[in-house]
């Protein structure tokens, strides 16, 4: 079990090593990195995040891991080669699965490769493709960048998840070394664990789109679940971090983004605010109510008092009547 394991992780770190040769000094990478360098991407960063390319073949991989003594079930099950339906017969369906994608390494907590992340350099689908499941690589249980970013969370005692690799590494580039992101897919309750264990507090900066603002949602209730203190980054609609570094730069990103990062109540408040408009008394009413709800929600008793007062200031209201319709909005509740 153990042994395989350590057959799998000497698989993984030929494949990057492999990769992040192809792309630094060969031909074969010249497309990638100059894909990397139009996206920003720093020659330092490509060596720190040991960056590579995968040529777009077939046989390119799995010959030389077979070379170096690996059996094709073994890279099958690092999920490196994949299989072709073999009812057809013949003798080798296996290949590379990764063809034609610049290659994010994955690490575990200790350093060792575990995964990979490709990205297409052009269009198509699917644009990132991730490694499967396999004995080293559970997706819902690592962060990407988080052996690199511990140190630096911990001393700032806290961390931002965004939920590309670009961005992580963007933001990297910006300085921005606490960063870590899911695998493509939702955070989940272990990988919250993993970071309350590291930091208390959680600067969620996810994309500023649809699908990027409904899984910054879900992933604060995970977080908050998991007693994480949590602040949500916003930026302009439509942008992610990435784009945002490289539109207005570095210093606008950590002085405008990250440090205006919103409390979790005050997020709330201000996304429960779009759906109404303030200079009509009736739907003024309902945003109180609804407002007075969330408050009601939180565990606190100093968050309560202090997001009270300042809709009782805001909105000219007496904090006795808040406090009134917070005591019927808990008790509804349960
Ligand atoms: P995005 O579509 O926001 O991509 O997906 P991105 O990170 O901004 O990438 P660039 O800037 O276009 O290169 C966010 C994350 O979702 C996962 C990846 O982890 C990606 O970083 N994802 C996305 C996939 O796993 N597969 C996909 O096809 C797309
Ligand atoms: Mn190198
Ligand atoms: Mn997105
Ligand atoms: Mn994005
Ligand atoms: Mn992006």
């Amino acid at each position: 079990e153990e042994k395989e394991k350590q057959r799998l992780r000497e698989a993984m770190d030929l494949a990057a090593r492999l990769f992040h040769h192809l792309l630094m000094n060969t031909d074969h990478g010249e497309e990638a990195r100059e894909y990397l360098t139009r996206r920003g991407i720093q020659h330092s960063t490509m060596e720190e995040f040991q960056l590579g390319y995968a040529p777009d073949s077939y046989r390119f991989l799995l010959p030389f891991l077979k070379r170096r003594g690996f059996h094709e079930d073994e890279l099958i099950k690092a999920g490196l080669v994949a299989q072709r339906d073999s009812s057809t017969g013949g003798r080798s369906s296996c290949f590379d699965r990764f063809r034609g994608r610049v290659m994010f390494p994955i690490h575990d907590s200790q350093g060792r490769v575990i995964a990979f992340g490709g990205r297409l350099l052009g269009d198509g689908r699917p644009k990132y493709l991730n490694s499967p499941e396999t004995p080293l690589f559970h997706k819902g249980k690592f962060l990407f960048n988080l052996h690199r970013a511990r140190k630096s969370i911990r001393k700032e005692a806290q961390s931002v998840l965004f939920e590309g690799y670009m961005d992580v590494i963007a933001a990297w580039q910006a300085g921005v070394k606490n960063g870590v992101a899911t695998l493509g897919t939702s955070l989940t309750d272990s990988q919250a664990r993993v970071i309350r264990r590291n930091a208390e507090t959680v600067i969620l900066c996810y994309d500023s789109d649809t699908p990027g603002q409904q899984a910054a949602e879900r992933g604060m209730d995970v977080l908050r679940e998991r007693e994480c203190v949590v602040k949500v980054a916003r930026m302009p609609h439509g942008m992610d971090p990435d784009d945002y570094i490289g539109e207005y730069g570095a210093d606008a990103f950590t002085d405008e983004v990250l440090a205006q990062a919103l409390p979790f109540t005050a997020f709330k408040l201000e996304t429960i605010k779009k759906d109404h408009n303030l200079n009509d008394e009736d739907d003024r009413m309902q945003y109180l109510a609804r407002a007075v709800e969330l408050v009601a929600r939180l565990p606190q008793a100093i968050e309560r008092d202090h997001y009270l007062r300042r809709l009782s200031e805001e909105f000219d209201i007496s904090l006795d009547a808040l406090k009134q319709e917070q005591r019927k909005a808990a008790s509804k509740k349960k």
